[in-house]
């Protein structure tokens, strides 16, 4: 297909009242530019200009390299936006598509719809239209005999048009010759001063070229984001279509409405979802797993029949068969092989656990490489932190830690060795060996009576 698309983000988005810039604004955990471009790449759309104007800088540190950028100085209209890209739309032909950055709930099914009606009727331009309750704020759309004929803004429109429920949803699909040679025509003499991209209908339609539109079937996909109260409307909705796909997909949720997952969060099938769970960013959970109640995960993966209750996990890996929580805290750089359990008030950082092995209570495990069947009781802790400099804990397969042993790094703990409870352990332990390091108990008889007055 040989379609470019431009998408206008040079708006200031004044009523977001923000310093950052309107469409890096995040809806389910992705900004709503970030969606929009995705739904052209998804709808077969390789090329892809935005122009930029107010926060440009911010927004291209953010902007995939593959799309081009032009700059609109001053927002003089959605028209005087599209004009900036003329210089790279010279020598294209085919279709070109306008969007908005500001809408994060299209579908790339309905820019395909959008771009076959318009290939279709072999149309100038085609007008991705609504019929909503409430059209306050968006520009009419206009028909005589049925035919399009015109879109009029909110603020130039007559007390019938404003009567009008069929709206402009901002995208559209123009034929490049067309639109080259039309975005010269516009002119700024409307209420608002502004040159209107949408004027390219009515001048369309004056010289007898065909103009189509396409019905939105899902009104809720043209919702523009002007303030935070849309943006929760546009979060509330992008949650249930994403909940509403896991579902369908083979993922129970007990508890959609307290359940919040982002769009770029993959779940096997039968894995079962608690209420209270978040799930975010680049992670991934198997098959037949149970998440939740109350559990953060964000940026991991998450193998095949794990359990995981009450628990946060950030950039950690945990492999098949791993119980975890409740209470506990994965930090990044985590690893857990299979069957790993990590139990309640437990903080694990930056450390490998090895198959099979447990940490069932307690306990904080930094900058460690623990073995297969490690267990490591109650209390224990690695003092992996000299004040200046982090150091390494090894303790190898099989070992057993008693409980609340302090492991002072750099420290090795051998092969099968076995660490007495309440121990300090300052010094490596070799394999298979007794490791105690307390203080000797005596027992004082009849103490207490000869202190008692
Ligand atoms: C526009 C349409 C209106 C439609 C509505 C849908 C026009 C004249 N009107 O109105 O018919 O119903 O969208 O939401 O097009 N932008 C620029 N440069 C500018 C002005 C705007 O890049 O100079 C960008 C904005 O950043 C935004 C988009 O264009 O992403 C739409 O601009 P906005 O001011 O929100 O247009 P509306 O008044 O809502
Ligand atoms: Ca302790």
């Amino acid at each position: 297909m040989n379609s470019t698309a431009i998408v206008l983000a040079a708006g200031q988005g004044t009523r977001m009242k923000s310093k950052i810039p309107k469409v890096l604004h995040r809806v389910g955990g992705k900004p709503m530019l970030g969606h929009v471009l995705d739904a052209l790449t998804a709808a077969g759309i390789e090329r892809k200009i935005a122009v930029l104007g107010h926060e440009a800088q911010l927004i291209e540190e953010w902007l995939p390299s593959e799309v081009e950028v032009v700059y609109q100085r001053e927002q003089l209209g959605t028209g005087h936006a599209v004009l900036q890209a003329k210089e790279l739309l010279k020598d294209i032909s085919g279709t070109v598509l306008v969007v908005c950055g500001d809408t994060p709930l299209l579908r790339a099914s309905t820019l395909k719809k959008l771009l076959e009606t318009h290939l279709d009727a072999k149309a100038k331009a085609t007008i991705l239209t609504a019929d909503i309750a409430d059209p306050k704020g968006y520009g009419r759309i206009i028909r005589e005999n049925n035919r399009v004929k015109a879109i009029v803004e909110e603020k130039d429109a007559t007390i019938e048009e404003k009567a009008v429920t069929e709206i402009n949803t901002g995208s559209y699909c123009f034929e490049a010759h067309f639109l080259r040679e039309y975005l010269d025509k516009l002119t700024s003499d409307n209420a608002q001063g502004e040159y209107y991209l949408t004027d390219l209908i009515k001048l369309a339609v004056q010289d007898n070229l065909r103009v189509e539109a396409c019905l939105l079937e899902d009104i809720k996909e043209s919702l523009g984001i002007n303030n935070r109260v849309q943006l929760a409307e546009a979060e509330r909705i992008l949650r249930e279509r994403i909940l509403e796909g896991l579902m369908l997909a083979g993922v129970t949720i007990i508890d959609p409405s307290s359940t919040y997952i982002h769009s770029t969060v993959h779940i096997g099938q039968d894995t079962v979802i608690y209420p209270g769970t978040i799930l975010e960013g680049q992670t991934s959970i198997g098959e037949n797993c149970v998440i939740g109640p109350a559990t953060r995960i964000t940026d991991s993966y998450v193998g095949d029949n794990c359990q995981i209750q009450n628990a946060v996990l950030l950039e950690s890996k945990v492999n098949n068969d791993c119980k975890i929580g409740p209470f506990a805290y994965l930090r990044p750089g985590t690893v857990l092989e299979e069957c790993v359990k990590i139990g309640d008030f437990v903080e694990v950082k930056k450390s490998v656990i090895g198959q099979g092995s447990k940490i069932p209570h307690l306990s904080y495990i930094g900058d460690a490489f623990v073995g297969q069947k490690v267990n490591i009781g109650c209390g224990t802790i690695t003092c992996n932190y000299d004040g200046k400099n982090k150091h390494v804990t090894r303790i190898e397969d099989g070992a057993f830690i008693g409980s609340n042993t302090n492991l002072v790094a750099p420290v090795t703990v051998g092969k099968n060795a076995f660490i007495g409870a309440g121990s300090t352990i300052n010094k490596d332990v070799p394999e298979n060996s007794l490791g105690i390091a307390r203080e000797r108990q005596k027992n004082i008889l009849d103490w207490v009576k000869a202190h008692k007055e």
